[in-house]
């Protein structure tokens, strides 16, 4: 596995890597590698000739209350661990690399969209991601880019993205990974306390509970965002963000709950924001 820390280094690789034919698979992360991330790199190493991953904390989507200086950061570990899986290029950027001086491009999603979930309370993060993806997949060149539904917005801004700016490179979602007790993977676990880390696991029942409703029959969006509510109230530290549900082909808040519906919850436990999603598919 080669490091690649310089923007004008990883074009000229990927350039002779696309001119030779190969197909370019590319996993974009923020870097301190859990097994979710481990997972989408597993996928695309098998899905395509080279493997390219990034690890950067992109500036731009963290607003000015947010994370960004404490986001949990290990350079030396991901770097074990993307060997370990078979990464070709790790890419390492600096901020100086990726917004010098005199920086003024962004890329702005709108619409519907954003009027939901995450970006209601977050509402310069996605012009955010959007920004770096398009960079990330202009540098890599990549064919296929892979993204985890645990963040299932993302997913469907950056696809809104793809099909809007005609981008030519296929997005794949992958599956959520969680914990052997339901919690969802995220570096943002790290932040919690042992109390709050079993707090936290309502978010998995709370959808759990949801999934079993809506198996016995109960297909009313309104009851099943109660019940959730409920289920979280009980648990004192959970301060709702949100529980939405909505349709995930359109992002319109819905009423019953068809093929396709997104439910979906952010909640804070002390100073962590996590969030957690089912989609549900009929078949
Ligand atoms: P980050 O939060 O590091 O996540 C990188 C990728 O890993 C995203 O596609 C995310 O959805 C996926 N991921 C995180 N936890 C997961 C889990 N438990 N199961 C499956 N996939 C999971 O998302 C970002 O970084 C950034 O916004 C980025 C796209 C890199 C742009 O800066």
């Amino acid at each position: 596995m080669k490091v690649v820390k310089s923007v004008s280094e990883l074009q000229k690789i990927t350039r002779e890597i696309k001119d030779s034919g190969k197909r370019i698979g590319f996993v974009p992360t923020m870097g301190y590698l859990h097994d979710g991330h481990i997972s989408l790199m597993i996928k695309a190493r098998s899905e395509n000739d080279v493997l390219i991953a990034s690890v950067y904390v992109n500036p731009t989507q963290f607003a000015p209350n947010e994370d960004l200086d404490t986001y949990p950061r290990n350079e030396a570990a991901d770097i074990e661990k993307m060997k370990a899986i078979g990464v070709d290029y790790a890419f390492f950027p600096s901020d100086e690399m990726m917004y010098p001086d005199g920086y003024m491009t962004y890329v702005e999603p709108t619409g519907k969209l954003l009027t939901v979930l995450c970006a209601k309370s977050r509402p310069t993060h996605f012009k955010g991601v959007d920004t770096i993806v398009l960079k990330l997949f202009n540098i890599t060149k990549a064919d296929r880019a892979y993204f985890g539904m645990k963040d299932a917005q993302q997913v469907a801004v950056i696809k809104s993205m793809v099909r809007d700016l005609n981008l030519d490179i296929d997005i794949v979602p992958c599956p959520i990974i969680r914990e052997a007790d339901g919690l969802a993977l995220s570096s943002r676990n790290k932040y919690l306390s042992e109390e709050l880390r079993k707090d936290a696991l309502i978010l998995n029942k709370s959808l759990e509970h949801a999934k079993s409703l809506i198996k016995s029959g109960e297909f009313r969006a309104g009851v099943i965002k109660e019940q959730i509510i409920r289920d979280i109230s009980a648990v004192k530290s959970a301060e709702i963000d949100y529980v939405e549900i909505i349709d995930f082909e359109h992002f319109d808040v819905v009423d019953s709950i068809v093929d396709h519906t997104l439910i979906a919850v952010a909640v804070r436990f002390g100073r962590t924001r996590l969030i957690d999603n089912f989609l549900y598919l009929e078949n």
